[in-house]
């Protein structure tokens, strides 16, 4: 344990589960010594498993769908009753109808598609939205949302989600322009393929980790890796890095093919 979020405040969107990416975050900005409200949508806390994790962390949980403009109001109202202004936000949001359902994506339903780009990319969009229009962030606040590679390249079972994944780093681009004007950066974190629930909905995730493994001279990315690395890009460390998209991959993006992958093909493994 560092400090190096003591003082900050936030908000963390995603934790459903102790394999959620947004669960490990939440545990380890706990440790790094910030403050923060946790929020799901109200359909996913049905189970209150959150509510442990909320226990842990000493936070409140305050439910919001992304990709109502009201909830989040209402949500982003109590955080800054709260906290007043706050210094970072965690999106850790994502579902495809298309792919929960095994739609191919040659035969993509078109209403799966806009509901599952409304929470997985729009959702982003709408939370900033909030937080600009209540300007409730903090001068060198951090605000992140997490990727996945198939935004750049091509993963066939991804399917919409390539596309939602590709929508959501463009927001985070463009909506860190204007954030700049508040010394507030914006980034994306571009994930390994990690087991969680929304993960292990992709077809053939299995396999498909392995090979990332294979692929990665340093080996996936777990979950907690992923968390480190949120929590150096909230710290203020990581003042002047925004507009990024940022790779947690252990080497995966910029590895053309390993000697493990090769020997398999040669049948030497
Ligand atoms: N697991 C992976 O392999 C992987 C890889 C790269 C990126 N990511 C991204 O990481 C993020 C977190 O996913 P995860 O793997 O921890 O899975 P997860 O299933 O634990 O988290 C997804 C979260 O999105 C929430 N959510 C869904 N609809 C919502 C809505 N309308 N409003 C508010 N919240 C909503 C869910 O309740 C859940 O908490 C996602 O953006 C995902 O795409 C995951």
């Amino acid at each position: 344990m560092y400090g190096l979020l003591k003082g900050k405040k936030g908000i963390i969107f995603g934790a459903l589960n102790d394999q959620s990416i947004a669960w490990k975050v939440a545990e380890r900005c706990h440790e790094e010594g910030a403050e923060f409200i946790l929020s799901n949508a109200p359909i996913a806390m049905r189970m209150g498993e959150i509510n442990a994790l909320a226990e842990k962390t000493g936070s409140e949980v305050i439910g919001a769908d992304a990709t109502s403009m009201e909830d989040l109001g209402n949500l982003f109202d109590a955080a800054i009753a709260k906290f007043g202004k706050i210094d970072f936000i965690l999106h850790s949001i994502g579902m495809s109808v298309n792919v929960r359902k095994g739609k191919a994506y040659t035969d993509i339903n078109y209403e799966w598609l806009e509901k599952g780009w409304d929470v997985s990319a729009v959702s982003f969009h709408k939370v900033m939205k909030t937080a600009w229009d209540k300007d409730c962030m903090n001068e060198w606040g951090s605000i992140l949302g997490l990727t996945y590679i198939a935004a750049q390249r091509t993963f066939p079972d991804y399917n919409d989600m390539a596309d939602n994944k590709s929508y959501l780093e463009s927001i985070a681009r463009t909506f860190g322009y204007y954030w700049g004007e508040r010394k507030v950066r914006v980034n994306t974190i571009s994930q390994t393929p990690t087991m969680t629930t929304a993960g292990s909905g992709v077809k053939g995730c299995g396999g498909f980790m392995g090979f990332a493994e294979d692929m990665s001279p340093l080996g996936n990315a777990t979950a907690l890796d992923c968390a480190n690395y949120c929590v150096a890009m909230f710290s203020d460390l990581t003042r002047k890095v925004t507009m990024q998209n940022l790779f947690n991959d252990g080497g995966f993006s910029n590895t053309g093919v390993s000697q493990k992958v090769v020997d398999k093909y040669n049948g030497e493994e």
